[in-house]
């Protein structure tokens, strides 16, 4: 008898489980709320995610955004991606020498007043990279170990 009464509660629980998610008891009905009618959805305007930036980084060229960013990107990704020159790291003069190289070699042409800019942007943002040991420390309390 108790058990066939607990059997008939697991079914209705089970039951309503599997039918209250389909019901919606609170939320008005769209079409009873005349405000909503016609408001155009704004559409992302195309080309949006060509402009994605994600931690600083443009996504698309893979170039970090910063000072001289639009003018490295006019110039230097029409042949490769800025994936390759993302990838690199030189100095100013090592930035200097690839170009020079790239214009006997690859046809790339005078970069005229957008070469400082470039330079400028390639060395601060592509710079060699830190290498070797840590910085050494500072400000360091330091105490004596006690061994007996
Ligand atoms: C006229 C076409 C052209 C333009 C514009 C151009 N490059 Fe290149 N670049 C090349 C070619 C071709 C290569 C060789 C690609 C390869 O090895 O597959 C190359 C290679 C590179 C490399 C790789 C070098 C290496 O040693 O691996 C870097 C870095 C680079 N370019 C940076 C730049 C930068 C910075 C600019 C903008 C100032 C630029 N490129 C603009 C044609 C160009």
């Amino acid at each position: 008898m108790l058990l066939g009464l607990a059997a008939v509660v697991l079914c209705v629980v089970l039951l309503y489980a599997i039918v209250a998610p389909s019901m919606d008891f609170s939320s008005p009905q769209p079409a009873a709320n005349p405000q909503n009618q016609g408001t155009p959805v704004a559409a992302a305007p195309a080309g949006v995610e060509e402009e994605e930036i994600v931690d600083g980084v443009h996504v698309a060229s893979g170039l970090i955004v910063a000072e001289g960013f639009e003018t490295v990107r006019a110039q230097c990704t029409a042949c490769h991606s800025g994936k390759l020159v993302a990838q690199n790291r030189a100095t100013r003069t090592g930035w200097k020498e690839m170009i020079t190289w790239m214009q006997n070699t690859q046809g790339l042409w005078p970069l005229g007043d957008n070469e400082p800019i470039i330079l400028d942007y390639l060395a601060t943002n592509y710079g060699p990279e830190e290498t070797g040991r840590r910085a050494n420390l500072e400000e360091v309390e330091w105490y004596i170990l006690e061994l007996d």
